[in-house]
Order: structure tokens, then sequence, then C-alpha cells
């Protein structure tokens, strides 16, 4: 299973998700075999680590992060079984690719996993560190539920 998470810089929100699914996987017996990357549908910050406030973020909630950015690649929607996106903007922008709308079931919005309310996880760019936590706690939910729905899945 191999499962991607998409966002528009690939610096906040998706490689944030990406270490966050990691560690749970590292951490659960369920034992799920998953190769997870994140990319962004942008080009300004390839190669770069992630923002400092999402490093920050992840070492407080006791997360390790590790991934340079890059970009989406139409080969991409070919290669994941999941293309996990962070906002309805994400989406857009990935359909835009060559042949998109052959591989649209597997192009989801990461919150559609999410219990609470709510359908996009907002970009933090722009904002307080508090937005990076607000972030944090929606993506550790959302992803709860997809390793529960995923699991049933290969089991
Ligand atoms: P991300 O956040 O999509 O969650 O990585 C952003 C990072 C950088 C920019 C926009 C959003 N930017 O415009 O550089």
């Amino acid at each position: 299973m191999k499962v991607l998470f998409v966002c528009l810089g690939n610096i906040c929100r998706s490689p944030l998700a990406e270490a966050i699914f990691k560690h749970k996987l590292r951490k659960s017996p369920l034992g799920i075999d998953v190769f997870a990357d994140s990319c962004g549908t942008a080009d300004y910050h390839i190669g770069e680590l992630p923002d400092h406030r999402t490093r920050r973020n992840a070492i407080r909630n006791g997360v390790e992060i590790n991934h340079r950015g890059r970009q989406l690649q139409p080969e991409d929607l070919e290669r994941f079984d999941y293309i996990l996106a962070m906002d309805k903007s994400n989406v857009q922008n990935i359909m835009q690719l060559e042949n998109a709308s052959l591989f649209q079931h597997k192009i989801h919005l990461l919150r559609s996993f999410d219990p609470d309310p709510g359908d996009e996880v907002p970009d933090p760019y722009y904002g307080g560190e508090e937005g990076f936590q607000s972030v944090f706690e929606m993506l550790d939910r959302s992803l709860d539920h997809f390793i529960t729905k995923i699991d049933r899945e290969l089991s």
C-alpha cells in the first residue's frame, strides 16, 4: 500500500501528515505494510526541509520528521494507491495533471476521514504557531481513522 500526502508547498501540512502517519504505523501493532511520502503541487520549496514551525511542532508532539520538499509528478498518480490532499485547491491542482481523471478514485481530502466537522486542513503558513497545533490535531484524528480503514481493507 502506497500513500501520498499532498499540499501546496510541501513544507507545512503534508510533511507533517507523512511524519505522523509513519509514527503511528511504527507504534501500531497492526503491521500494515505501507510506503508513505509527501509532496507539493507547487515548485516553491523543492529540496527544502519542512518549515521551522512544522519541525518545532513535530518535536513538541514527539514525532520524528525527516523530509525534503518535492513537487507532485504525473507518475505519482499511477504509483500511489491513496493520494490524500489537504484542501480543495490541492485537489484542483492535482486534477490539472495530465490523465488525472483516470486516477480520480484515488484522490481524497484527508479530512474526509476526520470524525470531527470540517473538510479541509487549512494552510498554517501565514499564521502563528497555534495554527500548526490545530493542523496537528486534525491530522492526528484523520490519520487514526484512515489507518483503521486501511487495516480493514488489508485484512
Ligand atoms: P503547505 O504550506 O502547503 O502546507 O506546505 C505552504 C507553504 C508555503 C507556501 C504556501 C503554503 N508558499 O506560498 O510558499
